[in-house]
C-alpha cells in the first residue's frame, strides 16, 4: 500500500519505518528540514534502540520530504505531529490543526486519515468535517509506544485501537486498515474498534493510570521515609497481587518525559472545558506528588550537606529515561538545575541526554554552573555528593569502590532506587534513597 506519515518525530519517524517494514510503500513529511535530511541519508535524528538499523533496512521503500504534496502519491495518511503543553495546560493543537489544512487539498476519494497524535476528546469529531467534504474519511488510532522499546511496541502492540466514524465509512475505514496492519493482526494482536471519543480517550486514560500508578508509589515513599519502611519490598509485595501488578511501580524522583506530564494536564484541562473537572481533580494530586519529588532531591542533599552553596555535585542521567536522548521535562535535568540555582557546581552525566541538554543550559544562563558530559566518571571526580537521576544501565552496574574513591565525599543519593545499597553503604557511602534508606 502506499502510505504518508504527516510529523516524523518519535512516533512519526517509527511508524513510517515500521510500516515499511510491513512492506508498504511510505513517505514521510515534516516541516524541519534538517529532520527530513537526516532522515533521508538513513540517520536517525534521536537515539532510539533498533530505529537506526530498521531506517536503513527500509531505505527503499522510504522517502522522507518537507513537500505535502507528494501526499497525493499516497492513499492512506497517518498524522502523527506532535500536541504539545500550551501555557494555560491545554494540548496545543496548532501542529494537527496545520497537517489537516495541510494536507486537505492533496485527499483523494476513498482515501483513509488516521489520526495518532495524542488529542482532546472531540478532536476527531471537529476534523472529521474538514476531510469528509474531500470525500476521504477519518479515523483515531492511538499509539502506545514507549521510547526505547519505539520499534518493538510499533511493530507488536499489546493492542491496536481503531475509532471509526459511525455506519459505513466506519465499515471501511476498519477494512483499510487491517490491511495496512494485516501482518500485526496475523500474530493474533487484538483489535477494538469504537467511536471517536472512547478511542482519544483510551489514549489519555492509559497514561493517566500509569502516572497516578507511579505518584500512588511516590506518595508511599512519602510515608516510608518518616516510617522507616522500604518503598522497594513494598512496591514487591503489593505487586504481587495480579490485580495491582509490580510494573510502573518504581518510586524515585517521578514521570517526566514528553507524554505523562504534559497528557495528564491536558485531560485535565479538557475534562475543565467539559465541565467535568471535579472528575480528574485527583489527576492535579498526581502531578504535585510528581513533581514534589524533584524538590524531595535537593532536600536530603540540603539535610547531608547543609548548604549547597560551593558545594560540587555530580548527577547521573539526564534523559526523562534511560535508552532515549529525549530530555523533554525531565526529572533528572530539572534537578540538576535547581542544584545549580542553589549555588552548587553540578556536572551532569548521560551518555546520549548530555548533548541536547548544552543548549538548554545555555539558554537557562546556567552554564557558569552546570556543565554536562557524557564521562560519568569524570562528573564525580572531586564531587561532594552524587545524584543517581536516570536509571541507564551503565550507571547500575558501576564499581562503588572505584566511584568512592574519586569523589571529595561518600554520599550518594539514589533517585530511582536503582543501585544496590548494600554494595554502595560496604564501600564506605551514605546512601540516601527515595523512600528506603
Ligand atoms: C509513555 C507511555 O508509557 C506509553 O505507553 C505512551 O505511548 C507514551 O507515553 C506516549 O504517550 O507517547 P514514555 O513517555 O516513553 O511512554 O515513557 P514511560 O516508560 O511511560 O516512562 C515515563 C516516565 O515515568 C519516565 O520518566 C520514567 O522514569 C517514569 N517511571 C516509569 C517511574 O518513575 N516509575 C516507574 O515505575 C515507571
Amino acid at each position: 500500500m502506499k502510505i504518508s506519515v504527516i510529523g516524523c518525530g518519535y512516533l512519526g519517524a517509527v511508524h513510517a519505518a515500521s510500516m515499511a517494514e510491513l512492506g508498504h510503500e511510505v513517505i514521510g513529511i515534516d516541516v524541519d528540514p534538517a529532520r527530513i535530511e537526516s532522515l533521508q541519508q538513513g540517520i536517525a535524528p534521536f537515539h532510539e534502540p533498533g530505529f537506526d538499523a530498521l531506517l536503513k533496512k527500509n531505505a527503499s521503500r522510504l522517502t522522507f520530504t518537507t513537500d505535502m504534496s507528494v501526499a497525493a502519491h499516497a492513499n492512506v495518511h497517518f498524522v502523527a505531529v506532535g500536541t504539545p503543553q500550551a501555557a494555560d495546560g491545554s494540548a496545543d493543537m496548532t501542529y494537527v490543526n496545520s497537517a489537516i489544512e495541510g494536507l486537505v487539498p492533496y485527499l483523494s476519494e476513498s482515501d483513509l486519515v488516521v489520526g495518532k497524535s495524542t488529542v482532546p476528546v472531540g478532536t476527531a469529531e471537529r476534523l472529521s468535517a474538514h476531510v469528509t467534504p474531500t470525500g476521504a474519511v477519518l479515523m483515531w488510532n492511538p499509539e502506545f509506544l514507549r521510547e526505547g522499546f519505539a520499534v518493538e511496541d510499533t511493530l507488536s502492540p499489546d493492542r491496536l485501537v481503531y475509532g471509526v466514524p459511525e455506519g459505513a465509512d466506519g465499515d471501511t475505514a476498519t477494512a483499510v486498515l487491517d490491511e495496512v496492519y494485516a501482518a500485526i493482526l496475523a500474530k493474533d494482536t487484538p483489535r477494538l474498534v469504537m467511536n471517536f471519543a472512547t478511542a482519544e480517550l483510551v489514549k489519555v486514560a492509559a497514561n493517566s493510570f500509569l502516572a497516578t500508578k507511579i505518584s500512588f508509589i511516590n506518595a508511599m515513599a512519602e510515608i516510608a521515609d518518616v516510617t522507616g519502611a522500604n518503598v522497594t519490598q513494598l512496591a514487591d509485595a503489593i505487586g504481587y497481587d495480579t490485580r495491582i501488578g509490580r510494573r510502573f511501580l518504581n518510586a524515585g524522583i517521578g514521570f517526566g518525559g514528553g507524554c505523562l506530564p504534559k497528557d495528564i494536564r491536558g485531560f485535565v484541562a479538557r475534562a475543565e472545558e467539559l465541565g467535568v473537572g471535579d472528575a480528574l481533580s485527583f489527576l492535579k494530586d498526581v502531578d504535585d506528588i510528581n513533581m514534589r519529588r524533584r524538590t524531595r532531591v535537593v532536600d536530603v542533599l540540603t539535610e547531608e550537606l547543609g548548604s549547597l552553596d560551593g558545594k560540587t555535585i555530580a548527577v547521573w542521567g539526564i534523559s526523562f529515561k534511560p535508552d532515549s536522548d529525549d530530555i523533554r521535562d525531565s526529572p533528572a535535568l530539572d534537578i540538576a538545575e535547581s542544584l545549580a540555582c542553589s549555588g552548587a557546581t553540578v556536572v551532569s552525566a548521560d551518555p546520549e541526554g548530555w548533548k541536547p541538554a548544552q543548549a538548554r543550559v545555555e539558554r537557562a544562563g546556567l552554564s557558569a554552573s552546570l556543565t554536562t558530559t557524557d564521562n560519568h566518571r569524570a562528573a564525580v571526580t572531586g564531587a561532594d555528593a552524587l545524584v543517581v537521576a536516570t536509571e541507564w544501565k551503565v550507571f547500575q552496574e558501576e564499581d562503588a569502590t572505584a566511584i568512592g574513591a574519586l569523589m571529595a565525599q561518600k554520599l550518594v543519593v539514589d533517585g530511582r532506587n536503582c543501585l544496590d545499597a548494600n554494595s554502595w553503604k560496604e564501600a564506605g557511602f551514605r546512601y540516601r534513597g527515595m523512600g528506603r534508606t
